[in-house]
């Protein structure tokens, strides 16, 4: 690579943090994988493990064409990998001392901490790609154009479980799976939306359950 004014410094630094996140993805999904006791969050996380994996691949790949050592480190990415160990021991630390149905919530948590940093990376390298060289914009571009998407699924569609889990063990009515999944969410704005929906799901999932109750209520009536 012989103009590598734009990709120096920050840029770089953003480079091997996204590295640095996806490696550290993989650990954090392996591990909230045997926290998960949800069968189609098991099913989600599997498919987002899969693809995490691709994302080191493609990070290091892009790294390499520009002439730099994808193991090198920069202050950036050793904050980043602690973030990710911490992560991965804050689920350790639920799987020994909650119960299952917590430990599970304390996961996708984890998930959603991990998955705003990388979403957050790859917006970011979406921005660098519009204004790189045309040499550089064509190392970057494909790159975010093929995992863009998938980031977005990780980040709205767990944050969706993440909140329904939890609806859920505050015993009130959730929708699961979330209603980010079922409608296949990959934006703020959708994600929004399909978040103001549940509140519809739930009441009709309430409202269904109230001819049991209603004739409950008039059989203690008679
Ligand atoms: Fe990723």
């Amino acid at each position: 690579m012989t103009n590598n004014t734009l990709l120096a410094n920050v840029p770089v630094d953003l480079m091997y943090q996204a590295l640095e996140t996806e490696k550290g993805g993989v650990q954090i999904y392996t591990t909230a994988l045997r926290l998960a006791i949800n069968k189609e969050l098991r099913e989600e996380w599997n498919k987002y493990l899969e693809q995490t994996k691709n994302h080191v691949q493609v990070v290091s790949d892009i790294l390499t064409a520009l002439g730099l050592d994808p193991d090198a480190e920069t202050p950036g990415r050793k904050v980043v990998r602690y973030l990710g160990t911490s992560l991965v021991k804050t689920m350790e630390l639920a799987s020994r001392c909650a119960d299952p149905q917590a430990a599970q919530i304390v996961a996708a948590e984890c998930v959603v901490h991990a998955e705003t940093k990388d979403h957050l990376n790859w917006e970011l390298l979406g921005e660098l790609a519009k204004k790189a060289t045309a040499e550089e914009s064509a190392l970057l571009m494909p790159a975010y154009e093929q995992v863009e998407q998938e980031e977005d699924e990780h980040l709205y569609h767990t944050t969706g479980w993440t909140r329904e889990l939890w609806i859920q063990a505050l015993q009130m009515p959730a929708v699961l799976p979330p209603p980010e999944e079922v409608q296949k969410v990959d934006n703020a704005i959708e994600a929004a939306q399909a978040k103001k929906s549940r509140t519809a799901n739930a009441k009709a999932t309430t409202n269904a359950k109230v001819p049991a109750n209603a004739k409950a209520k008039k059989a203690s009536a008679r």
